[in-house]
């Protein structure tokens, strides 16, 4: 097997993240990764080896512990890592003993955020069944950081809209505020060939991407690269990626890398925003008296462009309440018959703006 791939400036090493000589002392900028969480989950390489899931608690603590000895050593000092690891609905309290094991080796924690992955029904989640415990939609991404002194975020870069537009000027000068430390974040899918052929638990590429705008970084680290996740967001911000995989399903890493079709979230106000905006794309005229926007400035320009930014007002400038959003929604879909269509998806494309 080769030792090492390059896809499109994305490096993968086939190898224990245990020994990560390949990378020089202080040199990555941010790690985000999701260890193994020893709990059974099915994780096996092209030849069909399969990593043992499942080890006693004493040898994966120990076996953690050198791959974060590792992180803080490539880590540079103004740099950040995204330690990403859920609860089992039985096993409450491991992800605190895995993150105390990244303090024990040198680290700082800083905060915790929130992977929201399922909200009121909208997402997917692994339930637990049974009527003993609540199904289980949320992980930590713990953010820990080497130097209190040097280490540096800027949470603008995946901020939002102010919804109460007076605050605009008082915080900051932009109509752009901090999102906060709680991501909803849902799988775009929930059967995908790289789930079925062996990786279970992908995160989506959308939560290396935030680490990523966030930090700034240009360098990234995933140690347990699993599908290749961290890496595709890597390529999309034309960033440079490092990926360590013990056990890789080589066509699956590629093609996360290369071929997965992703487009970042617009910045969310309200759920449901997605649908709200097409809605509105649809039915507008029939209710500019409530929404201010210049839409038919909208239908009536041509360029492309121009319409993709007035879109991007609409997301921004969109401050609903409830009885009025579901108002919108139920209206729309006796509107929509008689509205001709058009594909948000290719509108909020990110790149094209
Ligand atoms: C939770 S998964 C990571 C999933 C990844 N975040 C994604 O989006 O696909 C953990 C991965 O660590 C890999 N792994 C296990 N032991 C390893 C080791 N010693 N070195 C590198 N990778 C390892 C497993 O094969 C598995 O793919």
């Amino acid at each position: 097997m080769e030792k090492s791939d390059t896809f499109d400036g994305q490096t993968i090493y086939y190898k224990s993240s245990e020994d990560m000589s390949e990378i020089e002392n202080s040199s990555i900028d941010t790690i985000i990764t999701s260890p193994p969480y020893n709990r059974s989950k099915h994780y096996s390489d092209d030849t069909g080896t399969v990593y043992n899931d499942n080890k006693p608690e004493k040898l994966y603590f120990s076996f953690l512990s050198r791959v974060w000895s590792e992180c803080f050593r490539v880590l540079s000092p103004k740099g950040v890592f995204f330690l990403n690891i859920g609860d089992s609905a039985k096993d409450q309290g491991i992800s605190e003993k895995v993150v105390n094991l990244a303090v024990k080796v040198g680290f700082i924690r800083l905060q915790n955020i929130i992977w929201i992955k399922s909200l009121l029904g909208k997402g997917h989640y692994t339930p637990t069944g049974g009527t003993r415990r609540l199904n289980n939609l949320w992980e930590n991404i713990y953010v820990l950081i080497k130097d209190k002194k040097e280490y540096n975020i800027n949470p603008l870069n995946i901020g939002i809209p102010y919804a109460d537009k007076t605050n605009i000027g008082r915080y900051s000068k932009e109509d752009l505020r901090d999102a906060g430390n709680i991501w909803f974040i849902p799988y775009q899918k929930t059967t995908g060939v790289s789930i079925k052929k062996g990786h279970e638990a992908p995160f989506p590429i959308e939560l290396p991407y935030r680490c990523i705008k966030l930090t700034e970084a240009n360098i990234i680290l995933d140690p347990f690269l699993g599908t290749g996740s961290t890496l595709a967001a890597a390529r999309y911000l034309n960033k440079k990626g490092i990926g360590y995989e013990k056990y890789p399903r080589k066509d699956i890493i590629q093609n996360r890398i290369l071929k997965e079709e992703f487009r970042p979230e617009p910045p969310i106000l309200i759920p449901h925003i997605v649908l709200t905006v097409q809605f509105l794309l649809n039915v507008i005229k029939d209710y500019q008296q409530l929404v201010p926007i210049k839409f038919s400035k909208f239908l009536s320009t041509k360029k492309e462009e121009e319409q993709i930014k007035i879109v991007r007002e609409v997301l921004k400038n969109l401050t609903l309440s409830w009885s009025q959003l579901d108002e919108f929604l139920n209206l729309s879909k006796e509107n929509n018959k008689k509205i001709s269509h058009v594909p948000l998806s290719e509108l909020l494309n990110e790149k094209k703006i």
